[in-house]
C-alpha cells in the first residue's frame, strides 16, 4: 500500500457499541483527506486526552466508506481499555493508513478465508469489498473460544458459506479453525484455491503446518497462503525495527517490518523456527 496520504489525523468516535463484553466495533469518522485503503491496511490510534500508553495502537481496518473507519477493539490493556470506553464525539487520535503490503486481490480462483478472534477484522473488510467487487466463489473458516466470540452479525448483509470453530463446541464445529479446515479438506468441503488468513500466531502457524503436511491427493491446493501478521509495536512506520518477523532465505533468514514490509507476508516464507521473540 502506497505511503502517499499517510499522516497523523485527529478525528472522532461516531458509533462504539459492544459487540460482546470485551470487544467492541467503533465507528470512526473518516478525516479529510485520509486515502482508500485495501483490506490488511490498519491505523495507529489513541483516545486523544489519554497519555497512557503514550504510544498509539494498531488495529486492522474492518471497514471504510466515505464516511467512517470501523475497527474492531477486544480490551486486553489500557490503549485498547481506553478506547473502548469512548463515546461518540469524544475525539481520537489516528495514524494511518498503515502497512506497506495489504491482501492481493483474489485471482480467478476460489478465495479461503480463515479467521481467529479479532483475525476477523481484516477478513470482514476482504469479505465485504470483493463481494461488492463481485467475488462470488469465497468461504469463510472462523474460530474463537466459544459462540460468544463468534461475531455473526459483522459482514452486515454479505452473504458468504461460513465455517464456525469454537473450543468449547457451543457453536459450530468443537475445536479451533485449523482443525476445522482440516477436516473440511478430508470431507472434500473446501475448494481448491488461495488462503487469506489472520489470527493469532500460533494459529497461523498451525494453519501453515496443516496446509505444508496435506499429501496425497490434497497436496497443492492451496497454491498461495497470504496471512496478515499481528506483532507489538512502537513506531508502525517501519523505522524502530521493533516489530520484526523473519523470512526464509538462502541459508540465513532476513528480517522484515511487520508494520512496513508487512503486515501481510506469503506465509509459507516465515520463518516460524527463527521467530523466538
Ligand atoms: C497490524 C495489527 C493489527 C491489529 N488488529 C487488531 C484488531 O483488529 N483488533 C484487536 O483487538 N487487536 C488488534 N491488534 C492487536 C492490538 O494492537 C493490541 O491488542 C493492542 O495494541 C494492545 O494494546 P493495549 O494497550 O490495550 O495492551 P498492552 O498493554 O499493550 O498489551 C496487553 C497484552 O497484549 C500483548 N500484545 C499487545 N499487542 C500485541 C500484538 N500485536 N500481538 C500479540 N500480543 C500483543 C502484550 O504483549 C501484552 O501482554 C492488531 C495488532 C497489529 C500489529
Ligand atoms: S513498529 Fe517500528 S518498525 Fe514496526
Amino acid at each position: 500500500m502506497s505511503s502517499a496520504g499517510r499522516g497523523i489525523f485527529l478525528t472522532e468516535i461516531l458509533d462504539n457499541r459492544a459487540l460482546y463484553p470485551d470487544t467492541h466495533v467503533i465507528s470512526i469518522k473518516r478525516p479529510a483527506g485520509f486515502p482508500d485503503t485495501e483490506p490488511g491496511g490498519f491505523i495507529s490510534i489513541r483516545a486523544v486526552e489519554n497519555t497512557t500508553p503514550l504510544l498509539l495502537r494498531p488495529f486492522s481496518i474492518m471497514w471504510q466508506d466515505d464516511e467512517h473507519i470501523e475497527i474492531l477493539v477486544k480490551v486486553v490493556g489500557p490503549g485498547s481499555e481506553a478506547l473502548s470506553k469512548k463515546r461518540t464525539k469524544e475525539p481520537v487520535k489516528i495514524l494511518g493508513p498503515l502497512g506497506g503490503r495489504t491482501f492481493p486481490a483474489p485471482s480467478q480462483r476460489p478465495v479461503i478465508l480463515i479467521a481467529g478472534g479479532t483475525g476477523i477484522a481484516p477478513i470482514a473488510y476482504a469479505i465485504k469489498k470483493w463481494s461488492a467487487a463481485g467475488v462470488s466463489n469465497a468461504v469463510l473458516i472462523y474460530g474463537a473460544a466459544s459462540s460468544v466470540g463468534i461475531a455473526r452479525d459483522i459482514l452486515d448483509e454479505v452473504v458468504i458459506e461460513s465455517h464456525y470453530a469454537t473450543l468449547d463446541g457451543s457453536l459450530g464445529f468443537e475445536g479451533d479453525a485449523v482443525e476445522l479446515f482440516k477436516s473440511l479438506v478430508l470431507d472434500n468441503s473446501l475448494p481448491e484455491g488461495d488462503i487469506y488468513s489472520c489470527g493469532p500466531r500460533g494459529m497461523v502457524r498451525a494453519l501453515c503446518d496443516a496446509v505444508a503436511g496435506l499429501d496425497g491427493m490434497y497436496k497443492g491446493r492451496f497454491v498461495h497462503h497470504y496471512t496478515s501478521l499481528e506483532a507489538v509495536m512502537a513506531c508502525g512506520l517501519g523505522a524502530c525495527r521493533g516489530c520484526t518477523v523473519p523470512l526464509k532465505g538462502d541459508g540465513e533468514s532476513t528480517l522484515k517490518t511487520v508494520c512496513s514490509d508487512g503486515p501481510v507476508f506469503d506465509a509459507e516464507e516465515i520463518d516460524w523456527e527463527g521467530w523466538t521473540w
